[in-house]
């Protein structure tokens, strides 16, 4: 499918589903899962596609999916506090696991990535490539890496974990990371450095962010420096979001 036609109509509707975005997420509050969607989900597995996608596609049926994804992703850590990302429209669609016209290839790499339950809808799955939370820095690297990633990247993606929680009918795991998960700060970092977080989850993956000596230096700082964290991740998130993606 070609890329849609950044015209000056097009950069109005996305100002229009920007405004949207806004409503919806701070009515509903449904950042942490915009943000998982649009970094790492695919909607079509939860509830919210009907409750909350299908209508904005509906309201603004010329922006693509890929596009929308990738704002809501953009609108919820500004709604919650966090730093603003620079977004620039123009994502083609590509064919989804089941051949429905959705994301950029590499944003389907990601969500592959990210999501176990991804892998069924997967024709031909490879061994090792999901990203598994009960894993440690090596298996991180291995991941993050191979889509052009930095440890910077990915100590600083991980702080989107800052929003949030797991579930244990999903993942098995349970529990926020931090004391406010519908507040964009840097707090993932704080608790990190914690021995003890009463009632947080840490995942391994969490954990071998602090025990990585190349990792744990951006953990000390981000803890410390909560502008350095909105800007390191203002920055990967937009890196993140535009694999694969040449702006018009
Ligand atoms: C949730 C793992 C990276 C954003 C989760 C959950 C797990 C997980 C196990 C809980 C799922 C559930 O039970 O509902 C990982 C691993 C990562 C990673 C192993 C590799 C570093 C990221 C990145 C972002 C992100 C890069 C975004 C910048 C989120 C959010 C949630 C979440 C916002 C909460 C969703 C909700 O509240 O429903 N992640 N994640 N994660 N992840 Fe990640």
């Amino acid at each position: 499918m070609a890329a849609p036609a950044v015209d000056a109509e097009y950069l109005k509707e996305i100002d229009r589903a920007r405004r949207d975005l806004r409503a919806l997420i701070s009515s509903k509050n449904c950042a942490p899962i915009m943000l998982r969607l649009a970094m790492s989900t695919h909607f079509t597995f939860l509830p919210e596609k009907t409750t909350m996608q299908e209508p904005l596609k509906a309201r603004h049926p010329k922006i693509t999916y890929a596009d929308l994804y990738q704002l809501a992703g953009v609108v919820a850590v500004e709604v919650t506090g966090g730093p603003t990302i620079d977004f620039v429209p123009g994502r083609k669609v590509c064919l989804d696991f089941r051949g429905e016209g959705l994301f950029s290839p590499h944003i389907c790499i990601f969500l592959y990535f990210h999501l176990p339950f991804v892998q069924d809808f997967m024709d031909s799955p490879e061994e090792g490539r999901l990203p598994d939370a009960k894993q440690g820095p090596s298996h991180l690297r291995e991941v993050f890496y191979r889509m052009g990633l930095s440890d910077k990247d990915i100590v600083a993606l991980s702080g989107g974990h800052t929003l949030g929680r797991a579930h244990p009918e999903r993942s098995g795991f349970e529990g926020p990371w931090t004391k406010d998960p519908l507040k964009f700060d840097n707090s993932y970092f704080v608790e990190l450095l914690k021995e003890e977080s009463e009632g947080l989850l840490k995942l391994p993956t969490d954990k071998a962010l602090v025990e990585d000596p190349k990792f744990r230096p951006y953990v000390e700082i981000y803890a410390k420096d909560e502008e350095a964290f909105f800007a390191d991740y203002a920055a990967s998130h937009k890196k993140l979001s535009e694999l694969g993606f040449t702006p018009p």
